[in-house]
């Protein structure tokens, strides 16, 4: 089958699109599934450039989510059969025209639901329900700060904390991308590339500064992120798109009662049955109406390079997929 495969880490064009051996039958647990379409995210990046948080072993196919039909299914699975159609997030592979995938990672997907928004959703949808959620209480009167607010899992963010009622400020580098945010509900953006974010963000909200701040870009930002964080106000860091931030120390935190919270999805859903809790309160959003995926492009598989090229250049406004099946 195709895939892309890389053999050592580094820029875009390790990624190589080559012929591999056709996948061995699913294992006792596990589900074939046919991939439709494979998502992007910026964690791809890191793990292809060499920076990525957990192990993995090389050559590796790239890919942390995908969508598409059960083909096969192992011994002693129940949960799904061939011909149902599903999603999955964190489980490397998905720069392929088949994975197996252990089926406690599989989410059943709502036949309104294309396979194009079942490969967008889950990690950045499933990321944007517990960042909106398990920090802080967001309601109306409470303010939130999400940086690059135009990104896949930015757009997404907002529309989360608009749904819970509270004040968006969004950061982003371009007019286009403050026109993406705003057009999902943000309340104020920031062009942090050429606006200092702290001043501005304090200007928004009286000085008292907001009571979440969304950091994922980490280098350029965390600094001033936790300038912005309200009395008892919390970072939540959960990428570095920018690079590393620079070290804290505990005692900066403790004037204004300040926290700093580290976040990894890969902790966030130990079982079928959070995984589905949250995934499902991401569909039901989409289905609502309140919660819309906004797709930038979709590539072939073959033009994953070109692909990993357009994020890292922070040239796209929302998610890029890649086709692995026409
Ligand atoms: N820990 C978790 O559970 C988890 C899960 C999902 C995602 N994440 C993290 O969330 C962040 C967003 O992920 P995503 O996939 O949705 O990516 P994305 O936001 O679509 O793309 C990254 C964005 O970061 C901004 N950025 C700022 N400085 C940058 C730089 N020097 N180079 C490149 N980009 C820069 C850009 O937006 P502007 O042009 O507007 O600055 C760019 O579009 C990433 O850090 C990712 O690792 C973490």
């Amino acid at each position: 089958m195709k895939a892309i495969q890389i053999e050592a880490v580094g820029a875009p064009e390790v990624l190589q699109w080559q012929d591999i051996p056709e996948l061995p039958e699913p294992a006792a647990g596990q589900a074939r599934v046919k991939l439709f379409a494979a998502g992007l995210n910026y964690i791809d990046v890191y793990l292809r450039s060499g920076t990525y948080l957990h192990n993995f072993p090389l050559p590796t196919i790239p890919g942390l989510e995908g969508a598409g039909f059960v083909e096969a299914i192992g011994s002693g699975v129940e949960t799904v059969k061939p011909g149902d159609r599903v999603a999955y997030y964190g489980v490397l592979g998905s720069y392929a025209e088949a994975i197996n995938v252990p089926v406690d990672r599989l989410v059943p997907l709502p036949n309104d639901i294309s396979f194009e928004q079942g490969a967008a959703f889950p990690l950045q949808g499933v990321t944007a329900q517990y960042l909106l959620h398990d920090y802080v209480a967001l309601k109306p009167g409470t303010s939130v700060l999400i940086h690059a607010a135009a990104g896949g899992l930015g757009l997404l963010c907002v529309q989360w904390a608009k749904h819970l009622g509270a004040q968006v400020i969004g950061t982003v580098s371009t007019e286009a991308k403050a026109q993406a945010a705003y057009a999902v509900g943000a309340d104020h953006v920031i062009l942090y590339t050429q606006q200092d974010f702290v001043a501005e963000t304090r200007r928004f909200t009286e000085g008292r500064g907001v009571d979440l701040v969304l950091d994922g870009v980490g280098k350029a930002t965390f600094a001033g992120s936790l300038q912005v964080a309200a009395t008892d106000g919390t970072v939540v860091s959960y990428g570095w798109s920018s690079g590393r931030p620079d070290l804290i120390a505990p005692t900066d935190l403790i004037g204004r009662s300040r926290r700093v919270a580290g976040a990894d999805l890969a902790n966030k859903a130990p079982t079928r049955e959070i995984l589905l809790q949250r995934a499902n309160a991401v569909l039901e959003g989409i289905q609502a109406g309140w919660l819309q995926l906004q797709i930038d492009r979709v590539l072939p598989l073959s033009k994953a390079a070109k692909a990993h090229q357009l994020l890292e250049s922070r040239a796209s406004i929302g998610k890029i997929l890649l086709k692995t099946h026409t």
